[in-house]
């Protein structure tokens, strides 16, 4: 029997689909810019016989406590703004095989010739993160958000230090969402191994959200309306910024003081 989506894995479906418009309604999702995992390992119940082999592909491989984890993904080539309109062609829903060495693709992925995103290894080292740090934090989600992107080709803001405290010196919320700050990784390929490396290494330090240098943004939460917001505050933190380089001044900014002073009244 195919696997059918129970109604708990049918709000996270829409879920996604709701962040999907956002994003989109953002500007941070041109063409198929930006993907997203959501761990639903808890939600799925799933018969061996719905594990045979025409479900099955190949997969270089995964950390092998995800064995067995069930995730949505979005496609490759997929955009953000039709998941709403074509979920089943725009998503899967993923379960890996025990041996680490592919999945079965359990519903979704009807787009002619779908495959999961190409940053799918980044995604699956960051849930991996993510089960280690208590498995509260459930998605990862991936997008281009305009404003944050320009700061890292700015040689003023192109230092994880530098960058945090331009941005939280902008509006106390972003020290309030985000106490952490954002963690920056150097440029490196799009899907490639060394971008899944480095952006785990980051995450492992704790950070809720990542900046790939001159590409964009990552953010985990608990649900995709909570990453959605991390971004989302630090973005207008971005865009306060550059709006006060357009009026031709430097920001002055929150100083350090004010910026710890809210950090040690309102800690995470
Ligand atoms: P995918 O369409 O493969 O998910 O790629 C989009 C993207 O933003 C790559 O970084
Ligand atoms: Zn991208």
């Amino acid at each position: 029997m195919p696997f059918k989506l129970n109604g708990e894995l049918k709000k996270r479906v829409e879920g996604v689909a709701f962040t999907g418009q956002l994003l989109w309604q953002k500007g941070w999702a041109e063409k198929n810019a930006g993907n997203l995992s959501l761990d639903v390992t808890d939600l799925a119940r799933v018969k061996p016989s719905q594990l045979k082999a025409p479900t099955f592909r190949g997969h270089p491989g995964y950390p092998t406590p995800l064995a067995g984890r069930c995730f949505l993904v979005t496609g490759t080539g997929t955009r953000y703004r039709d998941i709403e309109k074509e979920p089943e062609q725009c998503l899967c829903l993923l379960r890996l095989s025990e041996k680490g060495i592919g999945y079965h693709v359990l519903w979704g992925g009807r787009k002619p010739g779908f495959k999961p995103t190409s940053e799918l290894s980044s995604h699956l080292r960051m849930q991996h993160s993510l089960l280690q740090r208590g498995g509260k934090l459930k998605v990862v989600l991936h997008t281009h958000p305009n404003e944050l992107i320009a700061l890292t080709h700015l040689a003023e803001t192109n230092s994880q230090e530098a960058l945090n405290w331009a941005l939280w010196g902008m509006i106390p919320e972003a020290k309030l969402f985000v106490p952490k700050g954002v963690g920056l990784v150097p440029y490196r390929l799009t899907g490639s191994e060394a971008l899944a490396q480095a952006t785990v290494g980051v995450l492992d330090q704790g950070y809720k959200v990542v900046l790939w240098e001159k590409h964009g943004a990552l953010a985990v939460g608990a649900d995709p309306g909570e990453a959605f917001d991390l971004v989302d505050a630090m973005n207008k933190a971005a865009t306060l910024y550059l709006l006060c380089k357009h009026a031709g001044q430097n920001p002055q900014g929150l100083t350090r003081e004010q910026i710890e002073e809210i950090g040690r009244t309102y800690p995470e």
